[in-house]
């Protein structure tokens, strides 16, 4: 039974056939040139490698927004119980096609039934800063809840004040979405009002990864 039913953003169908359509490129970049495998990102693989050292034991593991699934399948090649969803459906093809032996489904990060307690990691890798102001924190309870106590969420995203809106990406493949960027400091804060504790945050530099990030670990007290 989910608590509280998440708002859907206005923008969920024309995100979704963004997605759909950037898919293919996004997919063979990862491939072919590394740039979003974090095995080409040291402090990124550290971040991951962190947090499944931290969850391995902890129960099932989430990838929310795993795009073509490579972080999922990292994580899985490291004994984790893990699953990833997408907003895409494209995307998910990929991910399956990429990386047969692991679990997908499509969904949105606002419309997951997730049980209370049922999870011992959530990530939201690149995949949060679609989400409306208003329903980050929604999805960021949402999150918490599903947690055991004791489980771990990472998120990594970009950092600034502004909400840019993209029309094309990935090789100038037409697009609509809002890039909702966040201080680290406003993103620590709503993980921690989600009811979550932080235990480590990485400020990523513009220079090396296309705009300043961050990434951010919290657990569920307990
Ligand atoms: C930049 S990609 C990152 C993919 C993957 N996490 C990675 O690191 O390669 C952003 C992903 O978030 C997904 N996404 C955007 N909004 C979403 C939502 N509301 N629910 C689930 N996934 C979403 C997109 O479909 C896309 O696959």
């Amino acid at each position: 039974m989910r608590a509280h039913p998440t708002d859907r953003p206005a923008d969920l169908d024309v995100i979704r056939e963004s997605y759909d359509r950037v898919s293919d490129n996004y997919a063979h970049m990862v491939v072919t040139t590394g740039v979003g495998d974090i095995r080409r990102h040291p402090w990124l693989k550290a971040s991951i490698d962190a947090f499944a050292d931290t969850v391995s034991e902890l129960g099932p593991v989430l990838d929310v927004g795993c795009g073509p699934g490579t972080v999922t399948a990292y994580l899985a090649e490291r004994g984790l119980d893990v699953s990833g969803v997408d907003l895409s459906p494209r995307m998910i093809e990929n991910a399956r096609r990429l990386h047969p032996r692991c679990r997908f489904r499509v969904a949105s990060a606002t419309d997951l039934d997730l049980a209370e307690a049922s999870l011992g990691g959530v990530l939201g890798w690149w995949s949060l800063f679609n989400l409306p102001r208003d329903v980050l924190p929604q999805v960021l309870a949402l999150f918490a809840r599903a947690l055991r106590p004791g489980g771990h969420f990472i998120t990594a995203t970009h950092v600034g004040d502004e909400d840019v809106v993209r029309t094309e990406a990935y090789g100038g493949v037409p697009v609509r979405w809002t890039t909702h960027k966040w201080q680290p400091e406003q993103l620590v804060d709503l993980i921690e009002r989600a009811g979550l504790t932080l235990v480590a945050e990485l400020r990523l530099p513009d220079e090396e990864y296309g705009g300043p990030g961050v990434v951010v670990m919290a657990k569920r007290p307990g």
